[in-house]
C-alpha cells in the first residue's frame, strides 16, 4: 500500500505472479518460429518481453497503463526493449515477425470491435509469413467459479490479495480484485471485466483480420484441445 492507501498493483504483479509456464510455452514457440523481430501487445511489466528479448532479437512492449510499464523500464534488461505506452496503434507497419498477447491480455478486449482492431493493427504490424499467438481462458472450464478468496488468496508482503468473481453474462465475466493490509486494515476494491471468448469465435475473429489459424492447444503443454482445457491458446500465422 502507499500512503494514500492505494495496493500499487504494477510493483506487486511479479511477486503475485510467479511460476509462469506460459512464458516457456511462448519462449519456445519464439525460438521454433525464428523470430528475429518480437512485439508484445499488453506487455505489462515485461517480463516475458524482456525474456524475449536478446541480442539479435529486437523486442517492442506496448501497453496503456503507465504503471506497468514503469515497472518495466526498470527491470534488468530493460534497455533491450523498445517499451511505448499506448494501445495496438502503436505498433510500426511490417515491424515484427512474432507477435503475442499475453497473460489473457486477449480478455480485456471485452468489446469485439476493440478486439477486432487489435487483430487488424498486430497483422499490420506483422511481415508476411509472421506468426501471432495469444491465449484466452476456455470458457468451459469456467474459470471465474475457482475466483473467491478461498482459493485465490495470497500475498504482497504482508497485505492479502485475492479475486472474487462478481458476475457472469457470458462472454463477459466481472470480478473484483481486493485487498487488506492487516497492520494498518486499509481495504481496496478494483472492479475488472474479462471477455471469455469460444474457440470458434476467436478463430472467426483470427480469419476475419485475415490470419490463417495453424495451431490450437488446451495448455501450456500444448495438449490438443478437449471441452474442458483451461485456455485455448491460437498460433496464427499472416500470410
Ligand atoms: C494481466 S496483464 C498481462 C501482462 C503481461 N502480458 C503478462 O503476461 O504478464 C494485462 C495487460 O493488458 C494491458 N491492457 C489493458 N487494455 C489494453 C489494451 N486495450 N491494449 C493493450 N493492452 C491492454 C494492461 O495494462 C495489462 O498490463
Amino acid at each position: 500500500m502507499d500512503p494514500s492507501g492505494r495496493f500499487d498493483f504494477a510493483a506487486a504483479y511479479d511477486e503475485l505472479n510467479p511460476g509462469r509456464d506460459d512464458h516457456l510455452f511462448y519462449r519456445s514457440l519464439a525460438d521454433e518460429a525464428g523470430a528475429t523481430r518480437v512485439l508484445d501487445l499488453g506487455c505489462g511489466t515485461g517480463t516475458l518481453t524482456r525474456a524475449l528479448a536478446a541480442p539479435g532479437r529486437a523486442a517492442v512492449g506496448i501497453d496503456p497503463d503507465a504503471s506497468m510499464l514503469g515497472v518495466a523500464r526498470e527491470q534488468p534488461g530493460a534497455a533491450l526493449v523498445d517499451w511505448r505506452l499506448g494501445h495496438s496503434d502503436r505498433a510500426d507497419t511490417g515491424s515484427a515477425d512474432f507477435a503475442v498477447v499475453t497473460g489473457h491480455a486477449a480478455q480485456v478486449f471485452r468489446d469485439d470491435e476493440e478486439w477486432a482492431r487489435a487483430l487488424a493493427d498486430l497483422h499490420r504490424a506483422l511481415v508476411p509469413g509472421g506468426v501471432l499467438a495469444f491465449e484466452s481462458r476456455n470458457p468451459a472450464a469456467r474459470a471465474w467459479e475457482g475466483w473467491t478468496r478461498a482459493e485465490t488468496l495470497r500475498f504482497a508482503g504482508p497485505v492479502e490479495f485475492w479475486h472474487e468473481t462478481a458476475w457472469v453474462s457470458l462472454p463477459l465475466v466481472a470480478y473484483d480484485t481486493l485487498t487488506r493490509d492487516p497492520r494498518t486494515g486499509a481495504e481496496t476494491s478494483d472492479r475488472d471485466i474479462l471477455a471469455f471468448r469460444e474457440a470458434a469465435a476467436l478463430v472467426r475473429s483470427l480469419e476475419d483480420a485475415g490470419f490463417s489459424v495453424i495451431h490450437e492447444y488446451g495448455d501450456w503443454q500444448r495438449a490438443t484441445p478437449a471441452a474442458d482445457s483451461p485456455e485455448i491458446i491460437l498460433v496464427a500465422q499472416r500470410p
